[in-house]
């Protein structure tokens, strides 16, 4: 390895910044060089200029500006010009975050120049390949040198896809590093007050493609949303993936629905912590809810966060079911998580990462006691 290796970060998307964040700042103290470089993938400022201010982010070294598009042009975009980044950059290990276009494109870019990369988040899976998070998933996963698990079920998984078990790592989850982080600054008071709200309120984010795109799977949901509102005031900070077929479909504002530009980090779970409930087809929001002990509907056929129903408060509903599901667990009052909550889901999963990078960039022989928990 060079004198003083460099590690760079891709990211691209929302989700991106909150599960980076922790890992920065850790293989900050550890006295590591290294560099954000961001895609661009998600470009209004509601959806990356204020992750970067919540969570302490530093400037990126390069933005890409790759913007949006078919999944095509969007991650051939993303090739062409992380191949350049890359290139010139010439960093020692690139990190990758997630299951976004984003990712997958820098783990091709780097497989292809010899680049040996981390993923973080490794192993989910929903086992639908009809979600494009989860071809991005299988591929990332497959190329990926150092790979940073956050619960036990994605050891199973990897070794079942015949990942090597000294490759990975179970290391905790970064994005409850960053929630805990955040957690002396959520307070539901002021953001809830700003909103006009009084009383309880349930929070809702929808932006799968599954759940949005098509007009007719986005009117089954907004009826289904309406329904909720007629038991609790419904706040829907807007993804703008959904934001013109859900309003077609009826998501309006109206008395007990506020439909918002989507919020930045510590309001968004500010207003989280103080709600009674969560209706969500969010990875990450399932993840978020557990932790808060906020009941949390899931409008998906499936999920690739399983413990957070198994150890959490997260259940999975059709749309048909959420009204007369949202009416109970409104009814049940506060969630308590159905299991002990995730295994080291503790805040140091930063931490924990930073100091498996820092001995692999030594070159030294990762033992599982000093450097989170090798699968073996
Ligand atoms: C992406 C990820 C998804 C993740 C989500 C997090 C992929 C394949 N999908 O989905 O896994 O859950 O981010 O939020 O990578 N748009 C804007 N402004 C922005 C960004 C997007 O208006 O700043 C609009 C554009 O119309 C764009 C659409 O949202 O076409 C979708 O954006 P895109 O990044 O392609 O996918 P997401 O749905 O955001
Ligand atoms: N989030 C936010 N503001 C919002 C909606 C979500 O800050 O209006 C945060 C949320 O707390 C979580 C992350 O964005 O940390 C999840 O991103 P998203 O749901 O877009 O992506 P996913 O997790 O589904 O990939």
């Amino acid at each position: 390895m060079r004198e003083n290796p460099l590690v760079l970060h891709v990211l691209g998307a929302r989700p991106n910044f909150v599960k980076a964040a922790p890992v920065v700042r850790a293989l900050g103290e550890l006295g590591v060089r290294q560099g954000i470089i961001h895609t661009g993938q998600h470009y209004d400022a509601l959806m990356s200029d204020v992750f970067f201010a919540d969570l302490g982010l530093p400037e990126p070294l390069a933005n890409l500006g790759v913007g949006s598009g078919s999944h095509a042009r969007q991650t051939a975009a993303l090739l062409v010009g992380l191949e350049e980044v890359v290139l010139a950059q010439n960093p020692d290990l690139v990190v990758v975050y997630g299951d976004v276009n984003s990712t997958l494109a820098a783990i091709l870019v780097c497989a292809k120049l010899g680049v040996p990369t981390a993923h973080v988040e490794a192993g989910l899976r929903s086992f639908d390949r009809g979600m494009p998070e989860e071809v991005n998933r299988i591929v990332t996963d497959s190329l990926s040198d150092l790979l940073f698990a956050t619960s036990p079920d994605a050891l199973s998984h990897l070794a079942a896809e015949g990942v090597p078990a000294g490759k990975v790592h179970l290391v905790g989850n970064p994005m409850i590093d960053s929630l805990f982080a955040a957690l002396p600054s959520l307070d539901p008071a002021p953001v809830a007050e700003r909103l006009g709200l009084t009383g309880r309120y349930a929070v809702a984010t929808l932006h799968r493609p599954a759940n949005v795109d098509s007009p007719e799977a986005a009117k089954e949901l907004v009826d289904a949303v309406l329904e909720v509102s007629r038991l609790v005031p419904v706040v829907v900070p807007i993804h703008p993936r959904g934001r013109t077929r859900l309003a077609e479909a009826g998501l309006v504002d109206g008395p007990t629905v506020k439909v918002v530009d989507p919020l930045g980090y510590v309001d968004f779970l500010s207003l989280v912590r103080g709600a009674a409930l969560v209706v969500t087809d969010s990875g990450g929001v399932q993840e978020e809810t557990t932790m808060l002990g906020v009941p949390c509907l899931t409008v998906r056929p499936n999920t690739e966060r399983p413990i957070t129903v198994t150890h959490g408060t997260n259940r999975l509903v059709t749309p048909a079911l959420l009204p007369a599901a949202a009416e109970k667990a409104l009814a049940d009052g506060a969630a308590t998580p159905a299991g002990e909550l995730p295994v080291l889901w503790d805040g140091e999963a930063g931490p924990r990462i930073a100091r498996v990078i820092a001995a692999w960039l030594k070159g030294d022989n990762l033992s599982p006691a000093s450097q989170g928990r090798r699968a073996e």
